[in-house]
C-alpha cells in the first residue's frame, strides 16, 4: 500500500474531483474544521494534505504523519508555514512519544487498515492523544458506479480493489467498507460518545477517547 501511495502522490487528488462527490465534499469541508478549532491536532496518514488544508487554519497546532514523503511534499505546499509539523512515520507506531493531542483525525486511512490490525491502530492512536480527546475518522462508503469495484475478499473479511495508475501499473489495494455496526464494535472500550455521520459517498465516526 505504501508503494501505491508513493507512486500515486501526484495523481491522488483526482479522487477529489469526481463530479458526483462535490456536494458531499463541500458539506464535509464545512462540518469538519470547527471540531478542531483552537486545538492541538494529530492527523494520521495526511497524504497530500487535502484535509490538513481545512484543519490547519483553525487548529492551534497540527502534527501530520504519513509514511510517504512524496505525498507530504504536496501537503506542505497546501498550508501556511508554521502551523503544521509534518512527520514521516508509521500509523501503527506513531513517532510521538511524550506528546499528547486534544484532537485526532484520520481521513481515508481507516479503510486501509486490515481487520487484524484495527485494534492495534486504535490503541496506538488513543495512546498519542489526551484522555477524552475528540477523534474523527472520515472515509468512503461503497457506492456502486462511483467506487472502484471490489475484486477480492480474504478470509479475515478484508476487501481489495485493483487500482490502475496513469503509468499503466495495476496495484492490489486493501480497502474496507465497514458498516456503522462494525465501526461501533471496533471502538468497544476505546471510544465513548460515538457518533456516526453519513453523506452520500462518505461516512465519519466522531468519538471521545475512553481512558486507558
Ligand atoms: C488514502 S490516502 C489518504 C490521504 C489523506 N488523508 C486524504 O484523506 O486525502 C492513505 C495515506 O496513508 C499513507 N500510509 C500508508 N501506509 C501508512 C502507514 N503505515 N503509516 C502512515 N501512513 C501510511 C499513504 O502514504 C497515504 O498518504
Amino acid at each position: 500500500m505504501q508503494d501505491y501511495y508513493a507512486a500515486r502522490a501526484s495523481e491522488y487528488d483526482r479522487i477529489y474531483l469526481k463530479p458526483e462527490r462535490q456536494n458531499d465534499l463541500r458539506q464535509i469541508e464545512q462540518w469538519l474544521p470547527p471540531i478542531f478549532a483552537g486545538s492541538t491536532v494529530l492527523e494520521v496518514a495526511c497524504g497530500t494534505g487535502y484535509w490538513t488544508q481545512f484543519i490547519a487554519p483553525v487548529a492551534s497546532r497540527v502534527v501530520a504523519v504519513d509514511a510517504a514523503p512524496q505525498t507530504m511534499r504536496i501537503a506542505q505546499g497546501r498550508v501556511a508555514p508554521g502551523k503544521v509539523e509534518f512527520v514521516v512515520g508509521d500509523a501503527y507506531a506513531l513517532p510521538l512519544a511524550g506528546r499528547s493531542y486534544e484532537r485526532g483525525f484520520a481521513g481515508f486511512w481507516f479503510s486501509h487498515v486490515p481487520r487484524s490490525r484495527v485494534r492495534e491502530f486504535l490503541l496506538g492512536f488513543r495512546a498519542a492523544l489526551h484522555p477524552g480527546a475528540t477523534v474523527v475518522l472520515l472515509d468512503n462508503l461503497f457506492v456502486e458506479g462511483s467506487s472502484s469495484p471490489i475484486s477480492e475478499r480474504d478470509a479475515e473479511g478484508n476487501t481489495y480493489q485493483a487500482r490502475r495508475l496513469g503509468d499503466g501499473t495495476t496495484h492490489r489495494l486493501l480497502k474496507n467498507f465497514p458498516t456503522e455496526g462494525e465501526l461501533r464494535a471496533d471502538l468497544e472500550g476505546l471510544g465513548a460518545q460515538v457518533r456516526y455521520h453519513a453523506w452520500q459517498y462518505y461516512w465519519a465516526l466522531e468519538y471521545v477517547t475512553a481512558p486507558s
